[in-house]
């Protein structure tokens, strides 16, 4: 009898730069320990009827997939245990999921995702299948993990963008607002602000108020117009808001009422609500950018491969030991990084926010201790 397993792995969710460098570390150490390897399409929709193709995966398939950004099995946010019908009701489809992995010959799912497409595999998992999860996502906010594939590179994307915005908002002496990703979770919005020395940092686990903002700005700027040639203080200012940040007395903003399989709205907008009141409220200029999907894009970043390439061999080891059921999870990111398995179980209806003790200066909106 061989001890050849076959197992199909998949990415869900927002697509993140990591991906394709855990699918070749895990079909790279997968061929190692006896592994061989399909790929699913576009998440949880990969196992769902009419079932779609499958893609062999072996070493020469995807020898050059650590260059390459997003993912190239495709992605969705497909919840196969909710997934709305024709009459608009959510319906469970998890049982043809479970027969299309016995259909598949599939001795393991290896799932890469955040909180949704890795809580439908601990799911899964209490259903019997076996299988192993990666952590992913640019929010950062994962429970039992320190690290996410994407994180690292949507902070070197945002960075730069928070720095390119000075020139247009120094020139013309304005405040520039810029608008971040990351759901419920400030990392993304705090790190990327430090990084690119932000004047102030609006995250969602510290409500703002617009009177303290607007008195920041005062501080910064004083009044417009006077004294410029004499005047050494500076012209302009860099507002980083996290698109789930809200006023104290204001709700977060949102693009549209809809929302996806797994109940989230699609948040988006509040930078432009702030610049409206900068402009109606203060005397100064404002302009805001919502920067979208773009901050998900792009090369992975030398950190996302290493992460993506130890996650991905980790959890082919995880696969050949039969220690499923589990999520690769990091103590430290690399070069400086331990991983270890934990159960998948473990990151189910929990994220991971910023500390505020630790990080957050409440009085300046900015980075403890390092402000601006
Ligand atoms: O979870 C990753 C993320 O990029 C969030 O930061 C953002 O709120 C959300 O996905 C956007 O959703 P979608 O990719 O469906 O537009």
């Amino acid at each position: 009898m061989s001890d050849q397993k076959k197992v199909g792995i998949l990415t869900g969710g927002g697509d993140a730069p990591g991906l394709n460098p855990a699918i070749k570390g895990f079909v790279y150490r997968g061929s190692e320990v006896g592994i061989s390897v399909v790929g699913l399409f576009d998440g949880w929709r990969g196992l769902m009827n009419p079932l779609p193709d499958v893609l062999p995966l072996d070493r020469e398939t995807v020898r050059r997939w650590d260059r390459d950004g997003g993912t190239n099995l495709g992605s969705s946010r497909t919840n196969p245990f909710k997934q709305l019908g024709e009459d608009g009701k959510p319906q469970d489809h998890s049982a043809e999921v479970l027969e299309n992995i016995k259909t598949l010959q599939l001795d393991a799912v290896v799932a890469c995702g955040g909180e949704d497409t890795l809580g439908v595999a601990a799911k899964l998992s209490q259903l019997g299948v076996p299988v192993v999860g990666v952590p992913k996502t640019i929010d950062k906010d994962l429970a039992a993990t320190d690290y996410t594939l994407g994180f690292d590179t949507a902070l070197r994307n945002v960075s730069e963008i928070i720095e390119r915005s000075r020139t247009p908002a120094g020139s013309h002496g304005w405040v520039q607002i810029v608008e971040v990703m990351g759901r419920h979770a400030g990392h993304l919005a705090l790190w990327s602000g430090l990084a690119g020395q932000a004047h102030l940092i609006l995250i969602p686990e510290y409500p703002f108020r617009y009177e303290r903002v607007f008195r920041l700005l005062r501080d910064r700027l004083g009044e417009p117009g006077l004294s410029r040639g004499a005047s050494q203080r500076p012209r302009y200012a860099v507002i980083v808001v996290a698109e789930g940040a809200r006023a104290e007395d204001g709700e977060m903003v949102t693009i549209d009422d809809r929302h996806d399989p797994f109940g989230h709205v699609r948040l988006g907008g509040i930078g432009e609500v702030m610049s409206r009141k900068i402009m109606s409220e203060t005397p100064y200029e404002a302009r805001s950018v919502m920067l979208g999907h773009p901050q998900r894009g792009g090369t992975p970043s030398p950190v996302d491969r290493i992460m993506g390439l130890m996650f991905g061999a980790r959890a082919a080891e995880a696969v050949a030991s039969g220690d499923v059921g589990t999520m690769v999870s990091a103590r430290g990111v690399a070069p400086a990084c331990e991983l270890s398995l934990v159960d998948i179980g473990s990151i189910a209806g929990k994220i991971q926010t910023v500390d505020i003790d630790r990080y957050y200066d409440t009085e300046r909106y900015h980075f403890k201790r390092i402000g601006m």
